[in-house]
């Protein structure tokens, strides 16, 4: 027998600050608890069910309880779940991720997408010999001291510093503020549909002059990937004829275990190599551990070109009513985001109605949907929000 919702979040405020553990799943007075999840639905610790277009925040791209994905990474578990040995299952997915992008890439695996950027910024830094990083205001990268918003307490100043904030799509203060810092600019980094940001795409232009600005005096293009990558075999990149120096992966390639990567070019990637004078020592005890590594590889087979236009197509459609009924929503393919005038309270009354969606309106499909439950979506979130 599990506690109720109310006996858990009494509990959970008596050992964690206002009984939370991410602020991505805080949602006053204090979010419900799940218990299970089965394709497309969660059940919560009332015994509520709910159809989940959360997905852990993007990352569960077949939903739960995947057959496939959970034999997968059952059957690595019952191998031992953790090595002080390399295993195949590392080289097997790297193998995929680089026939996905279908280029001359070196990997590296982490836990989190907050690590893979911290690893990719080390990443250019070490490659430049330079510091500074300049990126998209508003835009999310995980938890990183150099990335996070520059009103973030606790932060030292060296790391804000080291940041350099352009708004998205201004082209003109991209071009100031590689060129006014010049060969201190160890790389831009980009996220080509920022979810914090609104989850609207780049546009066109601005993608051509970011590497054009990078190029010129000879920094980075890093493209953050971790929530876009599901948009294509080969990420968002991809669509807009932008070859990245170094791509972070996190979320669905680590078929819902925790995950980040890294995917570079050779010579940059050559700072990780071992035997280099100058090599970056980073480890991480459970980096690349098997289980991950085989679910994820599994995630991936199950999520092809077909699949990915498919659930792509769906999220067009849903996008299209959404819109045609008034709504605010934006997004591409599979990824959408709505922006209700009361975020809390709209939230609570689509979970009341059977609808969990991210506390800020990003909403990601997944394979595990049937079209009566995507229907369900839209009608739930048309009665709320329109
Ligand atoms: C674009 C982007 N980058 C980085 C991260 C950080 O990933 P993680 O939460 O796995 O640390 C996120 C998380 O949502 C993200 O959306």
């Amino acid at each position: 027998m599990t506690d109720t919702n109310d006996e858990l979040s009494r509990r959970a405020a008596r050992v964690m600050p206002r009984g939370s553990s991410r602020a991505t799943l805080y949602v006053p007075p204090a979010a419900p608890y799940a218990v299970r999840g089965e394709g497309a639905v969660v059940t919560d610790a009332d015994g509520h069910q709910v159809i989940d277009v959360n997905n852990n925040y993007t990352s569960l791209v077949h939903g739960h309880a995947h057959p496939g994905v959970t034999a997968a990474a059952g059957n690595a578990a019952a191998c031992g779940s953790a090595f002080g040995l390399p295993t195949e299952a590392e080289v097997a997915l790297a193998e995929q991720l680089d026939a996905r992008f279908g280029r001359d890439l070196r990997w590296r695996f982490a836990n989190s997408g907050s690590e893979a950027v911290m690893m990719a910024l080390r990443a250019a830094r070490a490659f430049t010999g330079r510091e500074l990083v300049v990126r998209l205001a508003g835009a999310y990268h995980g938890t990183y001291d150099q990335v996070v918003a520059p009103e973030e307490p606790g932060v030292p100043r060296p790391a804000r510093e080291a940041t350099v904030l352009v708004p998205q799509d201004d082209e003109a203060a991209l071009h100031e503020a590689v060129q006014v810092h010049g060969e201190r600019v160890a790389a831009v980094l980009v996220d080509l549909m920022p979810n914090r940001a609104g989850l609207r795409p780049v546009s066109r232009a601005f993608a051509e002059a970011v590497r054009r600005e990078a190029d010129s005096v000879g920094a980075l293009v890093v493209v953050d990937e971790i929530i876009t990558y599901r948009l294509g075999l080969a990420g968002l990149q991809a669509d807009y004829g932008l070859q990245a120096d170094v791509t972070t992966l996190a979320k669905i390639i680590g078929g819902g275990f925790p995950v980040g990567a890294v995917g570079g070019r050779p010579e940059v990637m050559a700072c990780f190599d071992p035997e280099q004078p100058r090599a970056i020592h980073w480890g991480g005890t459970f980096s690349a551990n098997p289980v991950t590594m085989a679910a994820g590889s599994a995630a991936l087979a199950a999520y092809g070109p077909d699949e990915i236009e498919a659930l792509n197509r769906r999220g067009e459609a849903l996008r299209a009513r959404l819109a045609q009924a008034g709504l605010e929503v934006t997004g591409r393919g599979s990824l959408l985001r709505v922006f209700p005038d009361d975020p809390t309270g709209a939230w609570w009354e689509l979970y009341r109605r059977g609808v969990l969606v991210s506390v800020n309106g990003l909403i990601a499909l997944s394979t595990a949907m049937t079209d009566e439950q995507l229907d369900t979506v839209g009608v739930t979130i048309l009665s709320v929000l329109g």
